[in-house]
This record gives structure tokens, sequence and C-alpha cells, in this order.
């Protein structure tokens, strides 16, 4: 292939294409194709894999072992004794493991890193900055306690001179603060785009594997909220991370979306204070600890992140429209979502919600995704219609189907334990659920099949 043959690189997707086009074939997203030149050492050496029953001698060639014989070793991971950090990264930081940590400028994601070297004052890290200036990084680690020796500062930008600094350190951490900034400077393209990101990280993904130490890229999140740069880097990490919360809330939400050594979707709580991140151990205490009581339109939903059940405050607000079209405003909740339940509020139980504005919010900041929330939504923007306040000691459990029924729910158990354990005297469970309950909780536990039945129970 000659080598100079331009290509244009979707910035979105990493779709390659020959000419440039203004539509991505790929993803479909417009503007997005960015001419790309790459090295020769670079471009894919076709291997010859003619074979005529010659393949090297057995003693060079790579070879397949049997199920039992592959050895584990120890499986090392380093604690770092925060709990909500090592919850999230599957019981600690695995030795070798090469982690991607995403999330909005400005939420922290530094630091959570600098931290690290407060969690981890005995272990070597290298924390190599290609956004602030060493002393920006030494200022935030005076403000948050952080005085190791063991914390090694490089503002650097290229691949090569950080693999010679990981000689000189051998760190057992390593830190790249972000992956936007780091380049090759073999590859022509500007830092940042997607050749610069893919060919960067798998340096860096073979440096962290060779040598086995672990690990954390830092990654900016574009609008969308995908990762900036190519979907491919997601792929090729062993474990992603989002750090995401509200910038007006304290409350942080590191979150694994992808764990090849722990369960996904696990998620620690952290709160953002003066001096750095705190762990919150119990965020369901946090989360209710504002409750409204005797006012319509609260009510307390039981989401389950990952192995963790979180109680969480749903607020709504239902008010006659001076609009043509009423408004819907959802935080913390896909608004797809709410306009379905709505309309089976409005279909099933009678609830004309189409010359109302409905204002939908969970309390803390935080987002939920499971369906099991559904009904507490629904109850809570019925309880406001009718502006008769839900009963306060009620959680509501389960997933609202279009034609009103109840659905079941996964995990029924551990959300009754945290129910009870944190006073609630009953919790509305779907009726299919019933019978998956075995052990014994200091709860009220009824069983409901349809919403128009909760809605009349509970208002
Ligand atoms: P930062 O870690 O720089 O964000 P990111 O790397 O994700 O872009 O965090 C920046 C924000 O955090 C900034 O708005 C100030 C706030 N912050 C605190 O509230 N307390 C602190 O101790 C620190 C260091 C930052
Ligand atoms: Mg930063």
């Amino acid at each position: 292939m000659a080598q100079s043959d331009p290509k244009y690189v979707c910035q979105e997707c990493g779709h390659e294409a020959h000419k440039w086009m203004g539509k991505c074939t790929g993803c479909g997203a417009w503007n997005t194709l960015v001419q790309e030149t790459e090295s020769a050492d670079v471009e894919a050496q076709v291997p010859d894999l003619s074979t005529d029953g010659q393949n090297g001698d057995p003693t060079t060639h790579n070879q397949p072992e049997q199920l039992p014989e592959v050895e584990l070793g120890e499986e090392a991971r380093l604690r770092t004794g925060v709990d909500e950090f090592d919850r999230v990264m599957g019981g600690g930081i695995m030795q070798g493991s090469f982690s991607l940590i995403a999330g909005d400028p400005g939420i922290g994601k530094s630091t959570l890193m600098t931290e690290l070297g407060g969690y981890l004052p005995d272990r070597k890290i290298l924390y190599v900055t290609g956004e602030e200036s060493k002393r920006q990084v030494k200022l935030r680690a005076r403000r948050l306690g952080v005085d190791s020796d063991a914390l090694y500062l490089l503002a650097e930008t290229n691949v090569q001179e950080i693999a010679n600094a990981v000689d000189d350190v051998t760190p057992d951490l390593l830190v790249a603060d972000s992956i936007q900034t780091i380049s090759r400077p073999d590859l022509s393209s500007a830092p940042g785009s997607v050749s610069q990101v893919r060919e960067s990280t798998a340096s860096l993904l073979k440096l962290t594997k060779e040598r086995e130490f672990s690990t954390f890229l830092v990654g900016h999140v574009t609008k969308k909220g995908t990762i900036a740069g190519p979907r491919v880097l997601e792929h090729m990490v062993d474990t992603v991370l989002y750090f995401e919360g509200d910038q007006n809330h304290a409350y942080r939400i590191l979150r694994s979306v992808k764990n090849r050594f722990g369960a996904a979707n696990e998620i620690g709580v952290f709160e953002m204070r003066e001096n750095g991140l705190r762990e919150v151990p119990n965020p369901s205490e946090i989360f209710l600890s504002e409750r409204g009581y005797g006012v319509s339109g609260s009510t307390v939903v039981c989401s389950l992140e990952g192995t963790r059940p979180i109680l969480v405050e749903i607020q709504a607000l239902v008010t006659p429209t001076s609009y043509s079209t009423p408004q819907r405003t959802v935080t913390g909740f896909a608004s797809q979502r709410l306009q379905m339940i709505l309309a089976v509020l409005e279909k099933r139980a009678g609830l004309a919600f189409s010359d109302h504005d409905v204002f939908i919010n969970v309390a803390g900041g935080v987002r939920l995704e499971e369906p099991a929330v559904d009904l507490g939504v629904a109850i809570a923007a019925a309880s406001s219609f009718r502006d008769i306040p839900a009963d306060t000691g009620s959680v509501l459990i389960g997933e609202v189907g279009l034609g009103g029924e109840i659905r079941t729910v996964s995990q029924i158990e551990p959300r009754l334990k945290e129910a009870a354990k944190l006073g609630f005297d009953r919790a509305v469970v779907p009726e299919n659920n019933l019978d998956r309950i075995a052990g014994e909780y200091d709860i009220d536990v009824s069983g409901a099949e349809q919403l128009t039945g909760v809605v009349d129970v509970v208002l």
C-alpha cells in the first residue's frame, strides 16, 4: 500500500474511509471525518500465513496450554483501604491492570488520582500530567493533604518520555492525565485525534502489561456523554470507570461500566469537600437526609447499583400548564421513560397529564437507570397530581409495563434488607417477586399487580 495514501477517520467511532464524506457511514455522525496519515511502522504488517506444515519448530512457536495447566499465580490486588474505591475496582487494583477513568471536565478525576498518593503512601506512583504543571499538581496535593515521597510527578505528553520515566522510577502505579494530551511524535496527527489516542493507549497498554504495574488513564467525556476518542478505547482497556455527578452537588459517583476483574456497574460514592473527596459509606442515609415529610409528590425507591441497593428520594411536581405543549423536565431519570409512565398513568389510572407540566427530580444529583424505580416515579407523579402525600414509611419497587402491570425486578432481597435497615415499615414490590423472598426481613412486604392498585393504596 502506498504509504502516503490519506485516510479519513471518524472522530466518534474510529471508522475509516478513503475519501472525505460529510456523514460517517460507520456511525451516522455528521462532520466527524478527519484526514489522518500514519507512519509506516504502525501500518499493519500482513503476516505470511502460507504454510507447508513447516511452521517453525515447536519450541519457539506459541503453544496452547490445557486449562488446568495454566498457572494463575498469586492474585495480586492492591487495596487502597478506601472501600468505596476498592469495591468499584472489584476488590482492589489488580496488578497489571489497565483502567480508563472518564468524566466531565472539572468533576474531580485529577483530584481522585492525586488522592491515590494519600491512599497508598508506600507505593511508588508515577503521575504524568499533560494538562497541568507539576506546580499545579503539587498545590492540589497540598490541599488534599497528600505529601508522599513515593509520588513522582512528570509533566510530559510524549509516550516515549513516559516510557523512559517508567524505566527510571519503576512505579507500582502509573497515572496518565489525560489521554487527550498524550501523543506519539512519530504519528503526524494532532494530540487528541483518534489515531493518537488509539496508538498512545496501545503503547501505554503494552508497557503496562510488560512491566506488570497498574495504569489509570484519565479521559474526558464528550458532550454526548461518551469517552472522547474512539470507542475502541473501551475495548482495549480492562476497566472503564465513569466519574459522574452534578457539578452543583457535592456527591460524586464512581461507576465501573466494564471490569474484567470484578462486577460491572458497581458504584462508589464520594463527597467533594474543600480538602478533597471523602467516601460516603452509607449513601442511602445521605440521599434521604433532606426528605420532605407530609408533602405531596415525594416517594422513596430502591435502585440496585451493581451489587449495592441504594434508596433515593424521587420528587415530582405536577402543575396546570400555561403552554400549548406541556413541559416535561426531568433530572436524574430518562425523560422518555417518564413520558411512557405518564402515558400509562393517563390511560390506566385516568390521570390527565396532557394539560399539566411535570417536573421530576432525583434527589442528591444521582442518575437512576434501573427500571425498578418506575413505580416510585409513577406514584410521585400521581401523588403530586392529586396533591395527596404518599405514605412516607413505604419504599416502592417495581417496573411499570405498558399495560399498567407491575413487572418483576431482579434481586429483591438485598433491596428489602436495605429498606429494613433504614427503618422503613413497608415495601411495595411486584406480586411475582413475592415467592422469591426466602429470608425474613423486618419490614411489611405487599405485592402489587397493577399500577392503579398501588395508586389507591399508597395515596
Ligand atoms: P479536578 O480534579 O481538577 O477535575 P478534573 O480532573 O475531572 O477535570 O477537580 C476540579 C474541581 O474540584 C474544581 O471545580 C474544584 C473542586 N475541588 C474541590 O472542591 N475540593 C478539592 O479539594 C479539590 C482539589 C478540588
Ligand atoms: Mg484534570
